[in-house]
């Protein structure tokens, strides 16, 4: 399927699909967005233990990095696992904009780590954050207890309605350990009910700038 780049309202980049009219993250702001959504109303629930986290989708890595980041800035030990079928390119990668946008100079050397680190393989980015990109189907993840947090970041309902199933929120569910958390951009009545279905308990958040709101949905202890 044909990528372009194009500059979000923030002034970061993104990748778009023309073809289905969608992209990485929102048009409104991708760094925005990620803060808003995947820190502020996710990583930032958990206290002082180290959080392992599931990425739905790790795509440019803008979300692994941003969470790298939090884990230096507050010493915050970090277990992640990005799944992806699709790994973007290097000149794409090369395209993004995200350590200038975000002021960390200082940590460009882990961004590129980042993305060179083996898929398949744990990589140490520093002592408080090791990464395994594992190159998966959404369908084929069958981890049981394993997550305390899941940033659920799968293209849109609209084009992807088989990604936001009740299939797929079963394994979200098993794949967290109890009282574990799964956070998304989307907001959509149907998303709900199949995430109620799997067993969660689903809350709406207001949303990141040009979004009006979003979900939380929590696994009972
Ligand atoms: C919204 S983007 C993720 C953006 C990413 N979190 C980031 O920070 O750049 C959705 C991602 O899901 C991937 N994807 C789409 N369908 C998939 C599937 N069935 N299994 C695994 N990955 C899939 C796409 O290649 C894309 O990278």
């Amino acid at each position: 399927m044909r990528r372009e780049i194009i500059r979000t309202a923030d002034g970061s980049t993104t990748i778009h699909l023309p073809d289905w009219d969608e992209s990485y993250h929102s048009k409104h702001g991708a760094i925005q967005e990620a803060y808003h959504v995947f820190i502020k109303n996710g990583l930032s629930l958990f206290e002082e233990k180290p959080v392992a986290i599931l990425e739905i989708g790790f795509g440019t890595g803008l979300n692994a990095f941003i969470t790298y980041l939090e884990s230096q800035k507050n010493n915050r030990s970090i277990i992640y696992t990005g799944v992806e079928a699709y790994p973007i390119s290097l000149d794409e990668l090369r395209s993004m904009n995200y350590v200038n946008e975000l002021d960390a100079e200082a940590e460009s050397a882990a961004f590129d780590k980042l993305h060179e680190s083996e898929w398949g393989m744990r990589a140490e980015l520093s002592p408080t954050f090791s990464i395994e990109k594992r190159k998966q189907f959404f369908h084929d993840i069958d981890d049981v207890s394993e997550f305390d947090l899941i940033y659920f970041d799968a293209f849109g309902f609209r084009v992807q309605p088989e990604l936001w199933s009740f299939e797929i929120f079963q394994k979200m569910y098993a794949a967290l350990k109890p009282g574990g958390i799964l956070v998304t951009y989307a907001a959509r009545g149907a998303i709900k009910r199949n995430m109620l279905e799997a067993g969660f308990t689903v809350e709406k958040l207001a949303g990141p700038p040009g979004k009006r709101e979003m979900f939380r949905a929590s696994k009972p202890l």
